[in-house]
């Protein structure tokens, strides 16, 4: 793994629940749906894939959570490989998640000591399960020895936050332009990475099945979609909103905030720092390093460092001004509530593919098939068919929506307060959710518009890589 500024440092998406307690899988009926949907295409990878007597076979499950929601197909895909390419061979099957996830449920689920779906482990001999905790902005396993990828609802997350947004809490809903910017183009970088490094892992004539969320060309996208009235997104937004209303977090205004960043923005170029010319993403890198300035130091540190970083006179403002500015700055808690993820269009997935001397094509990856669909909400099918008491319903219904949410809500809250009471707020903000939902629960669900892909890894590869394709130009019309 090289070390680069880009580093990955795992964010947003911490396992909600205990370690082992099996939470993610436990609530997430809704992933579960949506892998379904990528079988056939798993199936026919299976069909085709080649596999010689006495080779090991692999399989990696990218950003798998704790594992429960893909168990049904990869029970279907070991059954599959057996009965098709007979016993002669091992399976190894890797899961990929970050180094925070809550492998532990994992291991418990598939050694049956958890309930769950029927484990191919201990239903089939000659397989073994292994799990690598990096992430997968990096190359997470050696060249050319994956046979079969999959990843469900996992690319969107992004390799850093691109920036906070101004007055709301993911890319959708952004209105400032460099904002929107900056997080395409992070997009647009994290999903050519994620190629490039299965580009590598994966052996050739191997493919990758992908589950993805999407907004789809009506605008559709998980959780806010046109069959159900209330969006997730913007009902979270909305809660979150009334929290700042009841006092129970901050929120500076806009102008504020603007006015704050020019105030740091100057005292950085006056002691040269910075560029009079600085982008809108360097300023919120200066921000952040003037927030871990503040954040690393106790105040008369700080107070020390200030007299560098922001000479009182220079700013013709008190000393004690300053350092008000930078608490209010750290204490801006619905707006440091930003999801770094980023739900791509079709074409923001397909652009990599485009054309034939883009890196991902040269490094052997090609298209087999994409299709979009929307799958409806199970827990909101399953109100409109038995109904029942709406407050159980809301009281079940709401993990789904916390078990990927709950992590950039407790982050966004000021490092002033205790864990306990982040969790205080967050478990507010979710009650509050929990009696909306209540309330009337036909108008919430989490359906979801998803893409499925099928990509290849070209044959023949291995001795044409992207560098010597640059340089014996003839080689690209054999690869
Ligand atoms: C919504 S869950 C999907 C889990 C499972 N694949 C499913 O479909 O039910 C997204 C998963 O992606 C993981 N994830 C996010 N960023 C990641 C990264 N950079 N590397 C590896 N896993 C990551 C999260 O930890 C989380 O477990």
């Amino acid at each position: 793994m090289s070390k680069d500024e880009d580093a990955f440092i795992p964010h947003s998406n911490f396992p909600c629940g205990a370690d082992g307690s099996g939470y993610y899988s436990d609530n997430t009926l809704c992933c579960y749906k949506l892998i379904y949907e990528a079988a056939p295409l798993v199936l026919d990878a299976i069909k085709l894939a080649s596999v010689k007597p006495g080779s090991v076979f692999t399989i990696a499950d990218y950003g798998c959570a704790d594992g429960g929601t893909s168990m049904p197909l990869l029970y279907t895909c070991v059954q599959e490989l057996r009965k098709i390419h007979g016993d002669d061979f091992s399976i190894n099957v890797i899961y990929e998640d970050q180094p925070v996830n809550d492998f532990k449920s994992l291991f418990l689920r598939l050694q049956g000591f958890m309930p769950g779906p029927k484990s191919y482990l201990l239903n089939f001999p000659d397989v073994f399960v292994t799990t690598c905790g990096t992430n997968f902005y990096s190359q997470c396993f050696p060249p050319q020895t994956v046979n079969l990828a999959f990843s469900a609802t996992a690319f969107h997350w992004l390799n850093i936050k691109p920036c906070d947004i101004t007055g709301a809490l993911d890319h959708t809903m952004i209105t400032i332009p460099e904002e929107a910017e900056v997080s395409k183009k992070q997009a647009a970088k994290d999903w050519e990475t994620i190629l490039l490094n299965r580009a590598k892992e994966l052996a050739p004539g191997s493919r990758m099945i992908l589950v993805q969320l999407v907004i789809d060309k009506e605008g559709q996208r998980a959780g806010t979609t046109k069959g159900t009235r209330v969006s997730a997104h913007h009902m979270l937004s909305e809660l979150w909103q009334g929290l700042v209303t009841d006092g129970l977090i901050t929120q500076l205004p806009r102008e504020e905030v603007n006015g704050l960043m020019d105030i740091i923005l100057r005292s950085m170029q006056l002691v040269g720092h910075a560029s009079a010319t600085l982008s809108h993403k360097r300023r919120v890198a200066v921000l952040s390093k003037v927030n871990k300035a503040y954040a690393d130091l106790d105040k008369d540190k700080f107070r020390e460092a200030g007299n560098d970083l922001f000479s009182a006179r220079r700013l013709e403002s008190s000393e004690d001004e300053q350092v008000d500015i930078l608490e209010a700055r750290t204490e801006n808690e619905f707006h440091n509530t930003t999801f770094a993820y980023y739900v791509r269009t079709e074409n923001e997935f397909r652009k990599p593919f485009e054309s034939k001397d883009s890196p991902v094509r040269k490094a052997g990856l090609s298209l087999i098939s994409v299709e979009t669909k929307v799958v409806l909400c199970p827990y909101k099918e399953k109100w409109l068919k038995n109904g029942g008491d709406p407050k159980e319903h809301a009281h079940w219904y709401i993990p789904a929506i916390r078990a990927w949410s709950n992590t950039t809500f407790a982050s966004g809250l000021s490092d002033s307060r205790s864990s306990e009471e982040k969790e205080r707020i967050v478990d507010e903000l979710f009650q509050r959710y929990e009696n909306e939902v209540a309330k009337c629960p036909e108008d919430h669900g989490l359906t979801l518009s998803m893409l499925t892909w099928s990509l290849e890894k070209r044959r023949g590869t291995p001795f044409m890589d992207a560098a010597l394709l640059e340089y014996v130009p003839k080689l690209s019309e054999f690869n």
